[in-house]
């Protein structure tokens, strides 16, 4: 075991919805730098998780008609949910903390029980202004126009017993912090702190830890009604996560203090301020580093469910690839400044830097490779002095990519490795090998151009590998890179390897997406989102507008009313079934195969009294695609088909018109 050790974290995200590119893009960055430090022989631990108490959690699942566990359960585990976004995202997360679990809510506990002890909290009073959303109270300067300052958002009026934090005791030790050490980047969050909250009037506030307007959080087990504020309660995660008061782990000795949080710019007060303030009043030692990243607006708005344009990670994923996403997330933005989040700007990135440039120079590469040499480049060559130039782009270029990614500027590490692409690209260009491809004398430089060519493609798929991993393994293997070529420690640009260039040609790894369709359908998803957000709530029809309901149809159930979101969370979708067959042993159910588009799935559903396979092979039905899969007599089902019950007691499934797309989403 390596003792260069490294730990990462990403924030403990609120599972009170489904979350978006806004969360996708902080831990897609989070477990680039955490792939990055595994290449580099680090021990890495890489921790992230959910927030999951406070009032907006206790409210949304109050809303939903469930208790507050069942709510953020069915968003952090449920599909769809937050552990299944970060699975198609390919993070490589170790560990996941929900604030719900035994060890850290009784951690917790202790925590703040030994910080009353020794007097850092205490009881007061508490009258001010209150965020709801952002779970964040505020004193009247420090609102702006009168709203919350970090969302824009209208305050409540506050008052009610609760414990502080002596927060006030260490502003010299914090401010002292934040100025004179590296602890907080990018450094021009610094003065906005201090100026802010330390060194502003009235000086550093104590701050208020305990609320008793509402229930779900952590007891405060010596003072019931009182639970502990939710902030304090989530940044000690980064903790408890490693066994910090608590015997779940024991991992604080060897992993604390983290080497950095990565957090959004919103959030570094309370990482910069309160968390150390925290930890020292706990005796604790303190991160290393808090790298506080800047926002992603979408079309130059601040992304809002309430606006409808907040973008699913999981469509742009499933139409564009999970690498690509994860690409024009980190090549696209500076992550210390906000960004402007376009479809726009996405396919062009997609169609131009992977499509155009890493696409092309792996196919023309390859097919050049199989053309002259059936692919194997293994045996022969002969370098000239040009050569070199190559080389050495290779060697500066890895060495600005380190410094960068060190540093978190991940845009311009990938845009260091796209100086070695766009190179090779050219060196193609200048070598001509298809004109040397007909001087049989000419076959040994023929060779090297080639192996020049895979060395540079290898070496930039090393360094894109945190960044794309899958791409990575592709390119190697397409390249046929033996496992000892792919790390890190290979990483210099060396034409004397031993057994490397066995390659083979494929299909594009980056097929260009055709703009204006691709723009079109991402457009009709926005406007449908956009009318869904605007559509007020829809009336009951007036009594004597009602037409009179036919006798057979039962007593409407009176369900607890749902919003627009809570149905929103049911994925109907169309399906082309392709295949349908009796369930064996049973005389109810048929096991039908049906195609969503995206994937096929089996289902399988009680309808065979009134169904046979053949009334619904070739037809298009209506699928909840998002239900848990199932188990019907042994024969695992993977949604449920929609189909209205007949006056006779029986089924009649709900087909589609043949033209709608299998996939289709229905709402
Ligand atoms: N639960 C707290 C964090 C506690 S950490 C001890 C919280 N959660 S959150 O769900 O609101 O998400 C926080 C993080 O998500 C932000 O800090 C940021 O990293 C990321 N983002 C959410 N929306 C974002 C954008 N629109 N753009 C970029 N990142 C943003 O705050």
């Amino acid at each position: 075991m390596s003792d260069k050790k490294y730990y990462v974290t990403t924030p403990i995200y609120y599972p009170s919805s489904n979350l978006h590119i806004g969360h996708t893009y902080c831990t897609v960055a989070t477990d680039a730098i955490a792939r990055y430090k595994r290449m580099q022989g680090y021990d890495v631990m890489f921790l992230t998780g959910t927030d999951e108490h406070g009032q907006k959690i206790e409210n949304n699942a109050k809303a939903a008609g469930v208790t507050p566990k069942e709510f953020v359960d069915r968003i952090v585990e449920g599909p769809r949910g937050v552990k299944d976004l970060w699975k198609l995202m390919n993070i490589s997360y170790d560990r996941f903390i929900r604030t719900t679990d035994d060890y850290h809510v009784a951690a917790i506990q202790k925590i703040f029980k030994e910080m009353y002890d020794k007097g850092d909290i205490y009881k007061g009073k508490y009258t001010g202004k209150y965020c709801v959303p952002c779970e964040s109270f505020w004193t009247e300067s420090q609102l702006v126009d009168g709203k919350c300052p970090d969302c824009g958002r209208e305050v409540i009026d506050a008052e009610e017993e609760a414990y502080f934090f002596r927060a006030s005791k260490y502003a010299d030790r914090v401010r002292d912090l934040l100025l004179n050490t590296d602890f907080l980047e990018p450094r021009i969050r610094v003065n906005e702190m201090i100026n802010n909250f330390i060194d502003c009037e009235g000086g550093l506030q104590d701050l208020c830890v305990s609320r008793t307007s509402f229930k779900w959080g952590v007891p405060v087990d010596f003072d019931p009604g009182h639970v502990v504020y939710v902030w304090l309660d989530a940044l000690f995660n980064y903790t408890t996560a490693l066994g910090y008061m608590n015997d779940k782990y024991n991992d604080m000795e060897k992993f604390w203090p983290a080497d950095v949080h990565i957090v959004g710019k919103e959030i570094v007060r309370f990482h910069s301020i309160y968390w150390p303030a925290f930890l020292m009043s706990m005796g604790a030692p303190l991160p290393k580093k808090v790298y506080g990243h800047g926002w992603l607006n979408f079309n130059g708005e601040k992304m809002s469910k309430s606006r409808g344009n907040v973008v699913d990670p999981y469509i742009l994923a499933e139409k564009f690839g999970v690498d690509s996403l994860r690409f024009f997330l980190l090549r696209t933005f500076p992550f210390g400044s906000d960004g402007n989040f376009t479809n726009e700007l996405l396919i062009q990135t997609i169609n131009t830097d992977l499509a155009n440039d890493l696409g092309n120079l792996v196919s023309r590469t390859t097919a050049m490779s199989d053309r002259y040499f059936s692919g194997d480049l293994a045996q022969g060559g002969e370098l000239t002095e040009a050569d070199g130039e190559l080389k050495a782009l290779a060697e500066e270029v890895t060495a600005n990519y380190e410094r960068q990614i060190d540093a978190f500027q991940f845009s311009n590490a990938l845009g260091e490795v796209w100086r070695l692409i766009s190179r090779a690209n050219k060196y193609i260009d200048e070598n001509s090998p298809w004109v040397l491809a007909k001087d049989e004398a000419k076959r040994p430089r023929l060779l090297s151009v080639l192996k020049n060519l895979c060395e540079a493609i290898r070496v930039a798929a090393i360094l894109v590998s945190p960044v794309m991993p899958d791409t990575a393994d592709a390119i190697f293997e397409r390249l046929g890179v033996p496992a000892g070529g792919r790390v890190w420690d290979a990483v210099a640009f060396d034409l004397e390897t031993e057994g490397f260039w066995k390659t083979t040609s494929g299909a594009p790894l980056f097929p260009r997406i055709d703009v204006e369709k691709e723009l079109a359908s991402l457009d009709a998803i926005l406007e449908a989102e956009k009318a869904k957000a605007a559509a007020p709530a829809k009336e009951a029809p007036k009594a004597e507008s009602k037409k009179p309901e036919p006798a057979e149809v039962a007593e409407p159930e009176h369900l607890p009313q749902i919003t627009i979101d809570d149905f929103m969370s049911v994925e109907l979708r169309a399906a082309k079934v392709y295949e349908c067959e009796p369930v064996p042993k049973s005389d109810k159910l048929l096991r039908i195969q049906v195609d969503l588009g995206y994937e096929k799935r089996q289902i399988v559903s009680g309808i065979r009294a009134w169904y046979s396979p053949e009334d619904l092979i070739g037809k298009t039905i209506v699928v909840v695609a998002n239900l848990k899969p199932a188990k019907l007599r042994g024969v695992e089902s993977n949604g449920m088909l929609l189909a209205a019950d007949t006056p006779e007691g029986g089924a009649s499934v709900i087909f589609l018109p043949d033209d709608v797309p299998a996939g289709q989403r229905i709402h």
